[in-house]
């Protein structure tokens, strides 16, 4: 199973550090395949069972981008990973399809592991699963599925944050519908815990989770792979 943390704006370059050394000796006899997506301020060099990603980066080399870093900057640290398309840069920082796919594109074309975000907001859950079906459709506009590699996150964003995972039929219909537009490895996220992980990897089609709050703690985040 695929474990992945996405610290977001949480944690500092300290703390990071402290929290990689914890989860290594954690994780060192597992099976499991485990990535960390610190704050930029936390990116760093690092051999290990833990692979460490970038939750951004402007497909650039460099360049004139105020506020972002590229190519050059996450090489210096060896980040091969990145995660493209979360709703937060979605909504938040109002990031269109079009440069999520160009971004796609240029780090694809660097060779960069991608977790690709994809979900629905509620009022798109509320109306039926095919609506679900076909927005999270839109979302692989531009895309190329067949990257090989490439892992897709499905986390609806109403239940990002909130305590409200979505429902195991949910995610088994939608993943299974998911599997059918891009046949990759796929992760759940959106408010995984301790209460709801076992039940949610037993899911067809679930071949790992993406996690936020749950993963700040490594103890709290290494026992979700027990
Ligand atoms: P939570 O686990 O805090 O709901 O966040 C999920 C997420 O957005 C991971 O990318």
């Amino acid at each position: 199973m695929i474990f992945a943390a996405n610290f977001k704006t949480n944690h500092t370059r300290t703390s990071t550090k402290e929290y990689l050394a914890t989860l290594e000796s954690l994780a060192q006899n597992s099976s499991d395949e485990f990535y960390l997506f610190p704050p930029l301020s936390a990116l760093q060099s690092h051999i290990g069972k833990i692979t460490i990603g970038s939750q951004n980066a402007y497909p650039t080399k460099k360049g004139a981008f105020t506020g972002e870093i590229g190519l050059e900057q996450l090489k210096e640290f060896e980040i091969r990973t990145i995660l493209i398309g979360h709703s937060e840069r979605r909504v938040l920082l109002s990031e269109s399809q079009d440069f999520i796919a160009k971004k796609f594109d240029f780090f694809k074309n660097n060779g960069f592991k991608i977790i690709y975000c994809i979900g629905e907001p509620l009022e798109i859950r509320e109306e039926d699963e095919l609506k679900v079906i076909e927005f999270l459709a839109e979302q692989f506009n531009g895309i190329d599925t067949s990257y090989e590699n490439l892992i897709v996150a499905y986390e609806p964003i109403w239940a990002i944050g909130t305590g409200v995972s979505a429902t195991n039929e949910q995610i088994a219909s939608t993943h299974q519908a998911i599997k059918t537009i891009c046949d990759k490895p796929l992760l759940y996220g959106g408010s995984v815990n301790a209460a709801n992980i076992k039940d949610i990897l037993k899911i067809p089609n679930v071949d790992g989770v993406l996690v936020g709050s749950a993963s700040l703690d490594p103890q709290n985040f290494f026992s979700l792979t027990k």
